[in-house]
């Protein structure tokens, strides 16, 4: 009963997983699959595209998470970027850049007449959205790449999830409810690009992204966290993984991608990581004095603490996510995607938030605040008592020491 809970639980919280629309989205793939996808022509070593030189690269978005990074992969390669969007999201950003201004569902004349060596697709959620700017672009763009989600896949119980692995379906393959159907509606963005730019299309798809700029602070939390010192609550076993992308890597390998004319789908994931392992290592990297006390699963799920929002970048391996966090990377490894250490990660993260004003630091995004975390520890230290000490009652009040380190 309890773990049916808990699984109830780490489905909603996973829905809001990787991605900005907050949900996995979908139903597993059986009932009404749609017709198959075109299967991904054979991977390209060599470059399709302009041999090494320069390019012309088109971003729709730039200036939200990944979008920024891109900009910055690109140049700092050598290419040329525009960006189109609405100049509704930190418009201040990249004066010397290009920026066309349009919204991608209804207005693209901003990119006709215009031709670009690759685009990135960082924005699109909706395939109609996403087909009129592929067939805008196809005759005067060589490469399309779309960003898409490991959200796709219709079961993260399966061990080891490859590119090949099913993806999720709508019921309706016409909704366009992106927060239902986050990752049925990528795989069919994905399925539309590779359509619309046969052998010219490049699907992307990440787990959690982190690092600097990370509007939602999944990853964010934690060095943020263990920076503040004390005790820090930790979730499950120290022994289960997790997986992310820093949104360095995945912007190298993004822009990498084009240069090489790699196109095909790609997973872009670092490799399965112990909880305990990126906690350990963030306490070394900031080198913090806070004391990690991992709380079991059982005790997370009856206090409704949920995976993944409450603890960020955390999900159990309970029935029906066992694959969860073993998504397989081989393919976009060989293409080139390499994975920085977390130590770099952390480090970068906490550099980028302590530029940040007050108001922004006042409230992390995700996890439990400092008084819910006190709480959880005075309950957990009441029924788990250190040997020889009597143990009080669950719900007791936080203790002093834990209560003098509230910011
Ligand atoms: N975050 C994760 O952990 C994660 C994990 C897996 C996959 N992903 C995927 O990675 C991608 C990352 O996205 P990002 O937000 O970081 O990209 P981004 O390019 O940094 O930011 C999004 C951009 O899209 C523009 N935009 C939004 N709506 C638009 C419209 N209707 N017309 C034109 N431009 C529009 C925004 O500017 P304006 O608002 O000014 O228009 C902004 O520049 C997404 O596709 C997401 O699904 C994310």
């Amino acid at each position: 009963m309890q773990r049916r809970r808990f699984i109830r639980l780490a489905g909603s919280a996973l829905g809001l997983a990787a991605c900005r629309p907050e949900s996995t989205g979908g139903t597993a793939v059986p009932t009404d699959p749609p017709a198959k996808p075109p299967a991904d022509p054979p991977l390209r070593a060599e470059p399709i595209l302009l041999g090494g030189q320069a390019q012309k690269i088109l971003i729709l978005g730039g200036t939200g998470f990944l979008g920024p990074h891109l900009v910055d992969a690109a140049r700092a390669r050598g290419h040329s970027v525009t960006l189109f969007n609405r100049g509704k999201t930190r418009p201040e950003l990249f004066p010397d850049v290009e920026k066309l201004r349009g919204d991608r569902d209804g207005d693209l004349r901003a990119l006709e007449g215009r031709t670009w060596d690759s685009v990135i697709d960082t924005s699109g959620y909706v395939p109609r959205v996403v087909r009129t700017s592929a067939e805008l672009l196809a005759p005067h763009v060589r490469q399309y790449a779309f960003i898409s989600t490991i959200s796709v896949y219709a079961d993260t119980s399966k061990v080891g999830i490859d590119e090949d692995s099913p993806v999720a379906t709508a019921p309706d393959p016409k909704t366009e409810d992106v927060p239902s159907f986050y990752g049925a509606l990528k795989a069919l963005c994905e399925r539309t690009v590779s359509e619309v730019f046969p052998e010219r299309a490049t699907n992307i798809r990440p787990g959690l992204i982190v690092g600097p700029y990370d509007p939602t602070d999944r990853f964010t939390y934690w060095p943020v966290r263990i920076a503040g010192g004390g005790e820090v609550l930790a979730p499950g076993d120290p022994a289960y993984a997790t997986q992310f992308i820093d949104v360095r890597d995945l912007a190298a390998f993004i822009v990498g991608a084009l240069e090489k004319g790699h196109v095909g789908t790609y997973n872009a994931v670092g490799l399965p990581i112990p909880m305990g392992d990126v906690l350990t290592r963030t306490r070394a990297a900031l080198k913090s004095d806070a004391t990690l006390e991992w709380v079991d699963v059982k005790f997370l799920d009856d206090n409704k603490v949920q995976p993944w929002s409450d603890m960020p970048a955390w999900a159990p391996p309970v029935e029906g996510f066992e694959g969860f966090a073993s998504v397989k990377s081989e393919r976009a490894v060989a293409a080139g995607l390499t994975i920085r250490p977390v130590e770099d990660t952390v480090t970068a993260t906490m550099e980028w938030w302590k530029t940040l004003p007050e108001a922004r630091r006042a409230k992390l995004r995700a996890g439990i605040t400092r008084e819910r975390e006190a709480e959880l520890l005075a309950a957990w230290h009441a029924l788990h008592p250190p040997p020889g000490k009597a143990g009080k009652k669950p719900g007791a009040k936080p203790t002093k020491k834990t209560a003098k380190n509230l910011p």
